[in-house]
């Protein structure tokens, strides 16, 4: 099966298993955005309170807040987001399609890395075992060229787009011979800036309304409150604030399912430091942040750290976290050292001190500030695409049988158990609501007693409860009940009092939380 195919099959299961649903559905959805079901909201908030505990519970100086948001429109005069949080973007006339202008030529570049793939797959099936593939890279005259043309590309586009050198990005375009995929044609408009930012208008008469706008990071709101919440809470510098929220972009190019959306939710913390100690945390939280990560088991290979060569107009340095989704490795988090540039910015246009008095060295100072901003929707399509899987097993008889099963972190799963009763009669039902009844105070639980145990224990596998129990007729009389564990499919009989101990635990959040 291919990534492409397996991501496919990725997104129908999302929406068969109720995790996510396209936007009004009915009405034929709303574009890049998503509505989370039944089994989605459960992990979400689990993967939310594993973020938030870890930063809040196990940071002794790490406090959260909520901020609202709509925020005052010179908020983001001051951020940058009204002048510089722009898209490039083209039209092509025919199919009146808009397209993001360094995506068109991301993907030319990508399908001239594909060439050179296919060279060295041919090659790889001709020479067999004795094929260097290094040595082909560097010496293949047909690779050398194409690799060439990537390459002068690729830096006339990074200094065309620092430069914002629109008319440069157009004659990129051109030369490359780029056609619409859809119209096929290379009728083109010119390059314009599109800002990403939703505007609404608040106040009853429009006359008098005032443009505000969605925010499009949740940031700010942590910036304008920073001094309210060090004041309030005596918090001594170094300290962070953390928020998670809605964020609103209007991608040009949503694509890949949740990964890119107009509406998302963002896990942000923003550390205050003293000015010159900026880049010692840095890369503390380059290596904290990377530690919570890996805590949830998907594989450490799956991730590495990408060094941002072009840094945003605010930072002295940025790395992003990347994961390796079905369709490539891409970005997950971002941890910016920002320096003064929002608390200055704001101080500036609000005209209020943002100054942090340091009892330490008795100086003033506008704090820098070290930010970890999350994606929830990339880390919960990230632990559902390395969670799925497709098995075959041998049964006793030696027929064979499939299953689907999704290998959530047990802590984060949406439910944690599922209740059956062998049969629906005898008792069995009230005994299995019984003991439910005593667990679901603490532990997601799910009672089933339709189709047989078979199907019940699928179902399960598909949402990725871990522990499955059936009560039987043994039960009534010893009070055992045969339990069922998701990712090995063993079956053992336990007492049912140590249900609550066996499942405390593998699920609950401490597992994750004790190895940060
Ligand atoms: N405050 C900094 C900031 O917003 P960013 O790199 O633009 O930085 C941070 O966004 C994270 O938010 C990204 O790493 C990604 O996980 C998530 N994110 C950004 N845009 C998104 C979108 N359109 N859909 C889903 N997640 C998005």
């Amino acid at each position: 099966m291919t990534q492409e195919e397996l991501f496919k099959k990725l997104v129908a299961h999302a929406k068969e298993y109720g995790f996510v649903f396209q936007s009004s559905e009915i009405y034929d959805g709303l574009s890049a955005v998503y509505d989370y079901g039944q089994n989605g909201i459960e992990m979400k908030n689990n993967i939310r309170r594993y973020w938030w505990e870890a930063m809040t519970r196990l940071n002794d100086n790490i406090v959260g807040i909520d901020a609202a948001i709509f925020m005052h429109p010179k908020t983001w005069v001051a951020s940058g987001h009204v002048g510089a949080f722009n898209d490039p973007l083209i039209d092509n006339k025919d199919s009146k399609k808009r397209y993001r202008a360094d995506v068109l030529i991301e993907d030319w570049i990508q399908k001239q890395e594909d060439k050179i793939n296919k060279e060295v797959e041919k090659a790889k099936k001709r020479f067999g075992d004795t094929f260097d593939e290094a040595m082909f890279r560097e010496t293949n005259p047909r690779v050398l060229e194409v690799a060439e043309k990537i390459k002068t590309i690729n830096t006339r586009m990074v200094s065309s787009l620092d430069s914002g050198d629109l008319k440069e990005v157009k004659q990129i375009i051109e030369d490359c011979e780029i056609v619409c995929p859809i119209s096929g044609s290379r009728n083109w408009t010119e390059v314009r800036q599109f800002n990403l930012m939703f505007e609404t208008k608040m106040g009853s008469v429009s006359e008098d309304a005032d443009t505000i706008y969605l925010r499009p990071e949740t940031a700010q709101g942590i910036f304008v409150n920073y001094l309210n919440v060090q004041k309030t809470g005596r918090m001594k510098i170094p300290f962070g604030i953390a928020q998670t929220g809605k964020a609103f972009r209007n991608e040009i190019v949503a694509r890949q399912f949740i990964f890119r959306m107009r509406e998302f939710e963002q896990m942000e913390m923003q550390f205050f430091v003293r000015p010159g100690e900026e880049m010692e945390w840095y890369e503390y939280w380059k290596e904290k942040r990377m530690r919570w990560h890996k805590s949830m088991g998907l594989g450490d290979n799956k991730y590495r750290f990408h060094k941002h060569e072009k840094l945003a107009h605010y930072a002295n340095a940025a790395s992003d976290i990347e994961f390796e989704f079905p369709f490539g490795f891409k970005e997950v988090e971002g941890i910016h050292s920002r320096t003064d540039f929002d608390l200055s910015s704001h101080q500036k246009h609000s005209g209020k001190k943002l100054q942090y008095f340091d009892p330490e060295t008795n100086e003033s100072y506008v704090p820098y500030v070290i930010e970890t901003s999350i994606g929830l929707d990339r880390t919960f399509l990230l632990i559902l695409s390395s969670a799925y899987t497709e098995e075959k097993i041998t049964k006793e008889d030696g027929t064979v049988d499939e299953r689907v099963v999704l290998r959530i972190p047990p802590a984060l799963a949406p439910i944690k158990l599922g209740v059956f009763p062998l049969v629906k009669k005898d008792g069995l039902p009230e005994k299995a609501k019984m003991i439910m009844d005593e667990l679901k105070i603490d532990f997601a639980c799910q009672y089933e007693e339709k189709d047989t145990i078979g199907k019940r224990y699928r179902r399960h596998d598909a949402i990725g409860t871990p522990f499955c129990i059936t009560v039987d007729h043994q039960t009534l009389e010893d009070d055992t009940v045969t339990i069922r564990y998701r990712d090995t499919m063993a079956q053992e009989r336990v007492q049912a009092s140590r249900l609550r101990e066996i499942m405390e635990e593998k699920v609950s959040l401490r597992t994750l939380l004790k190895q940060l």
